[in-house]
């Protein structure tokens, strides 16, 4: 039996995680394999009645699960940062969570946003350092409120933080050459002599303290793997070919906030929010992994049964995958692609008219059939 907590969340977070729920049940079934979903129920509704943002008991009950699905956090009465910090980023910390793998590939028969660009150009993982950087909410305020006020916000770049997330990274681009689930090397890729690589994306122009650390460590670490192409760019000029050749990126590997912000454009690259998912992963496995969508609570739309529940019912199956059920993750998947080649159901996100509902029956039936 496996045992998966369950946090739905706020806004969309619990009609997308529905979806993903039920397309999670119908592969068990076909693939007989006995879940037990635990749900928690954490986010802004428990937080604004009873001030409780991730009490021990819920804590040490999703430590004992076998992984965690997420919908989403993010509350429009509360405000911003005390969910996110109090229940996302602790989950993300406490579990040492120190990858959160983020692949950007575009199904056939998504529309593109970069004119010209297809499946086979928008094909890449990100990489994001998961536990340090500016997320580690070191910092504080001299003279508050004042017209003579400082903020200060520390970024936190520990030598093994720093390359534990680079070697997991090179890992990764081994694990595309055989894994059928990532890129397979296209006739196109061969034609123009496209080689695995691992692209650092940081700002050494800049931090010269931090990420002349990620430089040091990166050159090192790709030193241990001759077979892997080692690139760098600056992440102002990486969001600026992420656009003009995504083709040029196979795994990206970044800093926690960079990550965080080139992968809402990643997002885009591959149909929108709706369509990208991602894990937080603890490789040694010494607590649970988090799956759940890139996206937010999206409060714009919450409540109305039109959120894309594609990108939870993708982190499902990058769930199996790492609980090394990688038939049942790749059914889920290839359900997923089917539904994508025909023009409905859709949600509005991606031009339709469909419900998340509608969306994640024809996932479920496809699964089926
Ligand atoms: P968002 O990702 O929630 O929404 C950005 C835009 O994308 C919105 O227009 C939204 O409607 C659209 N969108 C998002 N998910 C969609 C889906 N499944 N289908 C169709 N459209 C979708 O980002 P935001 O508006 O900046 O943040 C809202 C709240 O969510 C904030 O409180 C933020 O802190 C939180 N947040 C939480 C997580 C998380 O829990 N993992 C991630 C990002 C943001
Ligand atoms: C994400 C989100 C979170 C992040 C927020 C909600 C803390 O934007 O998962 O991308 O910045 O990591
Ligand atoms: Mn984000």
């Amino acid at each position: 039996m496996i045992q998966l907590g369950v946090v739905a969340g706020d806004g969309v977070g619990p009609e997308v995680t529905a979806c993903g729920l039920e397309v999670l049940s119908a592969v068990g079934r076909i693939e007989d394999i006995d879940f037990q979903t635990v749900p928690f129920e954490l986010g802004g509704e428990r937080y604004l009645k009873t001030g409780d943002l991730l009490p021990d008991a819920d804590i040490d009950g999703l430590r004992r699960c076998d992984a965690i699905l997420l919908g989403a956090v993010g509350h429009p009465e509360v405000p911003p940062g005390v969910l996110e910090k109090g229940i996302l980023l602790r989950l993300r910390f406490d579990f040492h969570q120190y990858i959160n793998l983020r692949p950007i590939h575009l199904y056939t028969g998504v529309e593109c946003p970069i004119k010209g660009k297809g499946p086979d150009d928008i094909n890449m993982v990100v990489v994001r350092e998961n536990n340090e950087d500016l997320y580690v909410g070191a910092g504080g305020f001299a003279r508050r409120g004042t017209p003579e006020e400082v903020a200060i916000q520390t970024s936190i770049n520990t030598r093994p933080g720093v390359e534990r997330t680079i070697r997991f990274a090179f890992e990764q681009a081994r694990r595309r050459a055989s894994l059928g689930t990532f890129r397979g090397l296209s006739a196109v890729d061969r034609r123009q002599g496209f080689q695995r690589q691992v692209t650092l994306v940081a700002k050494t122009n800049v931090l010269t303290f931090a990420h002349d650390l990620w430089m040091r460590a990166f050159s090192e670490v790709s030193s241990e793997y001759p077979d892997i192409k080692s690139d760098y760019q600056h992440v102002d000029a990486c969001c600026m070919r992420m656009i003009t050749s995504p083709e040029r990126f196979d795994v990206i590997v970044t800093t926690n906030m960079f990550g965080d912000i080139i992968t809402d454009l990643g997002a885009v690259l591959q149909g929108g929010m709706g369509l990208a998912a991602s894990g937080n992963l603890n490789p040694e496995k010494a607590a649970p992994s988090m799956f759940e969508p890139v996206h937010g609570s999206a409060p714009d739309i919450a409540g109305r049964g039109i959120a894309n529940p594609l990108a939870a019912i993708l982190s499902v199956a990058m769930m199996l995958d790492d609980l090394n059920l990688p038939r049942a993750a790749e059914k889920i998947r290839a359900a997923v692609r089917q539904v994508l080649l025909r023009p409905a159901p859709r949600t509005p996100d991606l031009g339709g008219h469909a419900t998340t509902a509608d969306v994640g029956r024809a996932v479920r039936e496809a699964l089926e059939a």
